[in-house]
């Protein structure tokens, strides 16, 4: 139907015929002269219909959103009315003929003035949200990611295999999505929160190097960067070292920069779980962020004030304080307000010290009667404090601590514009076995299939559990957890012990985990792997601001699918079918 797109005509065309087909984005009447702006795939032309074609009747009924095929010949523009916003702004396509394809309602919103339209008006007319410029972009360079990540990992020799959809419950943290089964009355499959445990089995089958582009589906809490229904770029291979699939998936994330983006993402660093915590508070660090944490427990070990002294002798506590260089331009207010925002997150308060010159007597906080000479001394010494400078610090529990302080890490970061550089990566390794959970329970960090860092099980079962290390590391992007992967037990003793550790009994294992610790005992390669968040990968690399703005139909923050308006209410007689009875409230 046509013979160009509306990006390919350029000045070289200037003189010839064309055939564009698209939707008129925008239309001005110009009183005897009409414009419209055509837009389709990949971008926007100028059109002019002069009064005397004979299409021109035709062409004064057209609405935005109308759907045209035209044909006309390139010319180029006058110097008055160049338009510099479109790509072809030099341009313009003189009509000879016009043909409507089709009408359109008048559209919800105008599509070239979108900024005030809410979310909800987008989401419930995605398909002309999805006509967008910006919208047909992300999913054009999403397109291209996964293009070049198949080829990248084709070319390294793994194979394309897909996995159930329909299948039992992975435990990966978050609730199942389930769906009844007919046949089997009462009982129900789960939708995968991965494919982890049949990417293991595909190892055990002999296939040595797995990859999908695979859906997965979590029922959580959502959040800007998390959806109920996404995809991963999932990995597996046999016979690897957790070296060989950190440095192969480095490779293939930084080429998506470079063939994207020409940008390069340099050395990315490794750091360990515990630097990480250390460090920055958190296990996602934004590398961007200049600001880092300072341990100073020790600093009041001895001190009388007791704010500071029981959280200095308490082995589960930490004081942290982050140094602003130059940060006396921060009022009294201000600090208020950081307060305020730590306390949200459990802080009991936000001790701070300014810093008037170098002696302890030139440090001023509401605090300062309280520390001893020495301990100020120290202070100066430890943080190698300078005029202007001002502390900020937080004592208690480590978690709670890590926690806030990590955050007004983030808040201070932007308030004070200092974030550098573009994209920060970096891999955290070393991931303890577990975490403690609210309930005093223990879970698994990861997954409960990742590898130990010690192979020996009898070494292993002298270790504290809280004390145990995994092979297990993540990638991060300015602050975001983009991947995460970790050698697999190939052991079925030590995947038993770690069960049994997270407090599963075996009646439980066999029941929901027979299958695989079956398949771990019938010759089981050494194997392991790792997951990419493919939407938030393309969020990141087109600085969308929410997951949404990548992926064509999303849910909303509440789950729910406003075009289609899912999920639904099932008529009695389904719900019969599969012996399932309404409770009536
Ligand atoms: P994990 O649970 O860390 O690991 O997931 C891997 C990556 O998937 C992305 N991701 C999400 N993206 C959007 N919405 C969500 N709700 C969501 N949840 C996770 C993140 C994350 O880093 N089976 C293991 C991988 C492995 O061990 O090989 C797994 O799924 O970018
Ligand atoms: P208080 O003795 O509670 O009046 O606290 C004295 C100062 O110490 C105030 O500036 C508080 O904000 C601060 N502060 C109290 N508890 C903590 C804590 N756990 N961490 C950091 N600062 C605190």
């Amino acid at each position: 139907m046509r013979s160009n797109y509306c990006k390919e005509i350029t000045k070289d065309l200037v003189g010839t015929r064309v055939n564009l087909c698209g939707w008129v984005h925008r239309r001005r009447d110009h009183g005897g002269v009409i414009f419209f702006d055509l837009r389709d795939t990949t971008g926007l032309v100028q059109l002019v219909i002069n009064p005397e074609i004979q299409s021109f009747v035709i062409a004064e009924s057209v609405r935005n959103e109308y759907v045209l095929k035209v044909s006309g010949e390139v010319n180029l523009r006058p110097e008055e009315s160049k338009n510099e916003t479109l790509g072809s702004g030099d341009i313009e396509v003189i009509l000879s003929d016009l043909q409507i394809l089709n009408t359109a309602k008048t559209p919800a919103f105008p599509l070239d003035n979108f900024q005030e339209i809410s979310e909800e008006v987008r989401l419930k007319n995605r398909l002309l949200d999805l006509r967008r410029p910006e919208m047909q972009k992300n999913i054009r360079t999403k397109s291209r990611l996964t293009s070049i990540i198949r080829s990248f990992l084709e070319t390294k020799g793994f194979l394309d295999i897909e996995t159930p959809i329909l299948t039992k419950a992975t435990p990966e943290g978050a609730r199942d999505y389930l769906v009844p089964s007919r046949t089997s009355t009462g009982s129900f499959f789960a939708l995968p929160q991965s494919p982890q445990l049949f990417k293991q089995m595909l190892m055990i089958s002999g296939f040595d190097k797995y990859y999908q582009i695979a859906r997965c589906f979590r029922d959580e809490d959502l959040r800007a960067d998390r959806q109920p229904e996404f995809s991963q770029i999932d990995i597996e291979a046999s016979f690897v070292d957790q070296k060989e699939i950190m440095n192969l998936s480095e490779e293939m994330i930084k080429k998506c920069f470079v063939e994207l983006l020409n940008v390069n993402l340099g050395e990315v660093p490794r750091l360990s779980w515990h630097e990480a915590i250390e460090l920055y508070g958190t296990d996602k660090p934004d590398l961007r962020n200049p600001l880092k944490l300072f341990e100073i427990k020790d600093i009041f070990l001895k001190e009388e004030f007791k704010v500071f002294s029981d959280p200095a002798n308490d082995p589960d506590s930490r004081i942290a304080s982050i140094v602003l260089r130059d940060g006396d331009d921060i009022g009294r207010g201000q600090i208020d307000r950081y307060t305020d925002f730590v306390r949200e997150f459990g802080a009991k308060g936000l001790a701070y010290i300014r810093v008037k010159g170098e002696n302890p007597g030139d440090l001023d906080s509401p605090i300062g009667k309280y520390l001893s000479e020495e301990c100020k001394k120290t202070l100066i010494k430890e943080l190698d404090l300078k005029k202007r400078d001002l502390v900020l610090f937080g004592a208690g529990k480590k978690n709670i601590v890590n926690d806030y302080m990590s955050r007004l890490i983030e808040k201070l970061g932007a308030d004070r514009n200092l974030l550098r550089g573009e994209y920060c990566s970096c891999w955290i390794t070393d991931f303890p076995m577990f975490e403690k959970t609210f309930e005093k329970e223990i879970k698994s960090l990861h997954h409960p299939f990742t590898c130990p860092d010690i192979d020996d099980l009898d070494k292993l079962k002298k270790l504290d559990k809280l004390e145990m290390n995994s092979k297990a590391y993540d990638f991060v992007i300015n602050g975001i957890e983009i991947g995460g992967g970790s050698i697999r037990i190939h052991n079925s003793k030590v995947q038993h012990y770690i069960f049994e550790l997270l407090g599963i009994d075996k009646q439980e294992r066999k029941e929901k985990f027979g299958f695989f610790l079956d398949s771990l005992e019938s010759g089981c390669p050494p194997h392991g792997g790792i997951a990419f968040g493919l939407d938030r990968l393309a969020m990141i690399m087109l600085k969308a601001e929410t997951i949404r703005d990548v992926i064509p139909f999303p849910k909303t923050q509440s789950a729910l699918c406003l075009i289609t308006e899912a999920p639904s209410m099932i008529p009695d007689k389904n719900l019969e079918e599969l012996n399932i009875k309404r409770i009536e409230d």
